[in-house]
This record gives C-alpha cells, structure tokens and sequence, in this order.
C-alpha cells in the first residue's frame, strides 16, 4: 500500500486542473492526472514529472462510463486506495446560453459533463476513498453557480453572462455537493464545492484575470481540511459563498 497521499484530479491536462495537479504534487502527493486525451494527459504527466513530482496518468472521460470505471480499477490496481477526489474537468458549453435562445442539446452536454460526470466519477471512486483514513472530495464550482449572486443588487458585477447552461449547472453541482454530504453525514468523508475566480483559460477565451495557480488554491486547501472540517460548503479564497 502505497504510503503517500492518493489524489485524483479530473481535467487535469490544463488550465486550473493542472495547477490543482502540481500543488497536491508540490506537497510531496502521489497524483492522478485524469485526462480524455492521450497525449494531453502525457504531456502533462511528463511535464509533472519533470518538476519533480510523482504523477501518473489516468485516462477519464468524466461522461463515459466505461472510461470511469477503467479510471477506478487502474487506481485500484496501482494504489489501492483513494485519499483525495478533485472533480474539476468542465466544460463552458457553445453559445449564446441565453434561455430564450439556447438549443436544449447544448444543456444536455454542459450537464452531462459538469453534474453527471461528477457524480459518474464520484461513485465510482467512493469504494476507494472509503479505504482512506481521511477522504476529501472538493467539486470545483463557479461563483456563477450562486443564486444569491444571480440575483442579488450586485448581480451586475458578479452574476457573469445571462446563462441557461454553464452557470446553472453549477447550480446544480452546488445541489448535488449538498445532497451528498447529507448521505455521507456520519462518515470521515468531507464533501465541498470551490470556487477559484475569474481565471485565465482556454474555458472562457484567457479573459480571466486570475492566473491557473490562483484558481487551483481554493482546491487545494479544500482538499487538505483538517479532520472535522467544514462539509457541504460552498468556499472561494474570501471564505463562503451564499449559495
Ligand atoms: N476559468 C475560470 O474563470 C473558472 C471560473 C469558475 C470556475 N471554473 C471551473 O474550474 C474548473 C477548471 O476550469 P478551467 O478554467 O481550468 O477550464 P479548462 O482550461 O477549459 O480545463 C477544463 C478541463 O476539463 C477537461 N474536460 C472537459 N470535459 C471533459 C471530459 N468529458 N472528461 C474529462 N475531462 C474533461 C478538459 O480536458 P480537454 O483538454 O480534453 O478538453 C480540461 O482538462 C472547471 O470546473 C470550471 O467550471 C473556472
């Protein structure tokens, strides 16, 4: 049994996905590089391993199922466990998002992506972060996805573009955070939802104004609460935010 820190990270080939990788990296962890992509996935891999961390790769598409139970048993084989579940990989979805306009294919993949791969990868990774003496699972969410955000005075400044897909779907993941620290209420499981700022990547065009490694520290301090911390809890880097 591999005695260092297990992590996975989804969507970890770039962007924040990819710092959140180096930082757990960074802390001397053993980290999974969930990636679809082969050669993304191993030049990522082999750009962690050239700085000096213990990357391996995990090929996962968070919408397949095959690819997600693969995901699991090579974890399994290799490690035997799993301490820390990063669901990261998203997807902002074709636009316009604007309700009056949206084609309903495109919410079907935003959420197929954002809420059900979440859950796709998180039930299959739950017999592994059971085996751990403390599971950590952090769902990487946006500020966007916060109805008080939507619709409060200052929804102007912080809402983002009017959205019937991308924003909504964190909702929803925000939801499905909630509803599984419920269930898991009782068991040394934390459960959060992070969100990381407005970041520089490929998912909105670079207009971000934060830097990858800024948006991957909300995620690593999540995924290193102390035992008998904060669960279904919506956090960005200022603390919490209303739901
Ligand atoms: N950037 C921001 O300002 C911002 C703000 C709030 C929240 N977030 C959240 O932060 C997280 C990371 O976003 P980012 O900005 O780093 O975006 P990004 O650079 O576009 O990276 C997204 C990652 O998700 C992966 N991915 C997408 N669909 C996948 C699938 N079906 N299976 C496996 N991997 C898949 C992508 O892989 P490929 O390279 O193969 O496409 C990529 O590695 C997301 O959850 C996002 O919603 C970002």
């Amino acid at each position: 049994m591999n005695e260092r820190t297990i992590a996975l990270v989804t969507g970890a080939n770039k962007g924040i996905g990819y710092e959140i990788a180096a930082g757990l990296g960074t802390l001397g962890w053993s980290v999974g590089v969930g990636a679809r992509d082969d050669r993304r996935r191993s030049a990522a891999v082999e750009k962690l391993r050239a700085a000096g961390i213990d990357a391996f790769a995990v090929p996962l598409d968070v919408t397949d199922d095959a690819s997600v139970t693969a995901a699991a048993r090579l974890i399994d084989e290799q490690a035997g466990r799993l301490d820390v579940l990063v669901n990261n990989a998203a997807i902002a979805g074709d636009m316009p998002q604007e309700p009056t306009r949206i084609d309903p294919a495109t919410i079907h993949t935003v959420v197929d992506t954002n809420v059900i791969g979440v859950i796709r990868v998180t039930n299959a990774m739950l017999p592994l972060l059971r085996r751990s003496a403390a599971p950590r699972i952090v769902n990487m969410s946006s500020s966007v996805g916060s109805l008080t955000r939507q619709s409060g005075p200052a929804a102007e400044h912080t809402a983002g573009p009017v959205s019937a897909a991308y924003a909504p779907s964190k909702t929803f993941l925000n939801a499905v955070t909630l509803q599984y620290a419920r269930e898991l209420s009782g068991t040394n499981i934390l459960i959060n939802t992070g969100c990381p700022g407005y970041v520089a990547t490929d998912l909105n065009g670079f207009r971000g104004v934060r830097t990858p490694e800024q948006g991957a520290a909300i995620a690593i301090g999540l995924a290193t609460l102390p035992d008998g911390g904060p669960t279904g809890q919506f956090f960005d880097d200022a603390g919490v935010v209303p739901w």
